[in-house]
């Protein structure tokens, strides 16, 4: 079974992320150190009924005392009228500094949970327990917490890293192919910003279907990965940044089209071979790359390229208000080769062009 070691060293924090099948099944040892507390779980309405009888076994097993909050599921759950409903149910469930709030779900219940365990009392012990596909490779690792504003994602957030990871690989088993699709695009955001090897296995396997098997160990490689931005870069100052290769003008669309009618991992495929073309345009990335890129994605049964009817003028508009832009410049990020990358600061004028 892979285990990861995270580490945010500004935040005196260290952390192990288990990678295996079946471990909703056997994961009582991995609490042992919580024994005698109490816990509150978070799950969706759609994680709770597949996997909460048997987290909550475990927990009892391990000698914790755990009670079950159920959210709905979706997007709109991220919201601050949810977190009073959690807090209401750590209060209810008498929760003290010592005892422990788990997130059993995707990026939704990760990153309203984490915001939770993170303000509820000043801090309690959190724990995450990804299901989906993009929270197990990114969302989940790296302390990155949130809730939605009326005005934009992720705009009331903190940094509150988890204790523990634990990433049950059967649990993608009920992920919808879309869903799964979503977290592909970020796992092979991973090979283009940082792994030219892991880019070349995914070329070479070369389906959804070979790549299940060897699903694992690229979890956990994209999770060795991330650990390394979030050692560098806890707080998101600098390298940590590359992470957003693609999401410039994912963002964009996202906005642009509604959120939730291009899934976020959808929109990072779109955004990475824009990206591309950016890079070879300007010279940083070298010619060739779009197309390695494009046929990675539809050899993965992934978008590559922007609905028809979307202005360029209009997405420029919406880069320049990203919350990564500064001042009048938006940060890229872009391939000095697969496997490699850098940022290149770019105004929303060179972006509309390059569009
Ligand atoms: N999801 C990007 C990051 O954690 O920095």
């Amino acid at each position: 079974m892979p285990i990861v070691p995270v580490c945010a060293p500004e935040q005196e924090s260290r952390y192990d992320i288990h990678i295996g099948h079946g471990l909703l099944h056997r994961a009582a040892p991995l609490f042992s150190a919580y024994e005698g507390r109490r816990a509150a779980v978070v799950a969706d309405s759609h994680t709770a009924p597949l996997y909460a009888q048997a987290l909550l076994g475990q927990l009892a097993q391990a000698g914790i005392d755990a009670t079950l909050v159920t959210l709905p599921a979706g997007e709109t759950t991220k919201c601050p009228e949810q977190l009073s409903v959690l807090y209401d149910a750590f209060l209810d469930a008498r929760l003290t500094r010592v005892d422990l709030v788990i997130a059993l779900g995707g990026g939704v219940i990760g990153d309203i949970t984490g915001y939770a365990a993170c303000t509820y009392l000043r801090g309690v012990h959190f724990i995450q327990v990804p299901t989906t596909l993009l929270a197990q490779v990114d969302s989940s690792v790296g302390g990155k917490v949130a809730v939605n504003h009326p005005r934009g994602k992720n705009l009331l957030g903190a940094f509150y890293q988890p204790e523990l990871v634990l990433i049950d690989c059967d649990t993608l088993r009920t992920l919808d192919a879309r869903q799964f699709g979503a977290g592909l695009g970020e796992v092979i955001k991973y090979g283009c910003i940082a792994d030219g090897a892991l880019f070349d296995q995914l070329e070479s396997l070369g389906s959804r279907e070979a790549l299940l098997p060897r699903l694992d160990g690229v979890i956990a490689r994209c999770c060795e990965i991330k650990a390394r931005y979030v050692k560098e870069d806890p707080h998101d100052h600098g390298v940590r940044m590359q992470l957003n290769f693609g999401h410039t003008l994912a963002h964009a669309l996202e906005n642009a089209m509604g959120y939730g009618t291009l899934l976020h991992g959808e929109a990072v495929c779109i955004g990475m071979v824009a990206a591309a073309r950016w890079g070879e345009a300007l010279g940083t990335t070298p010619v060739g790359t779009v197309g390695r890129i494009r046929r990675l994605l539809e050899a993965y049964g992934l978008p590559a390229e922007r609905p028809a009817g979307l202005s360029s003028e209009a997405l420029a508009a919406t880069m320049a208000l990203d919350k990564k832009a500064e001042g009048a410049v938006i940060r890229t990020v872009q391939l000095t080769k697969i496997g490699a990358c850098t940022g290149v600061p770019l105004t929303s004028a060179q972006l509309r062009d390059l569009l």
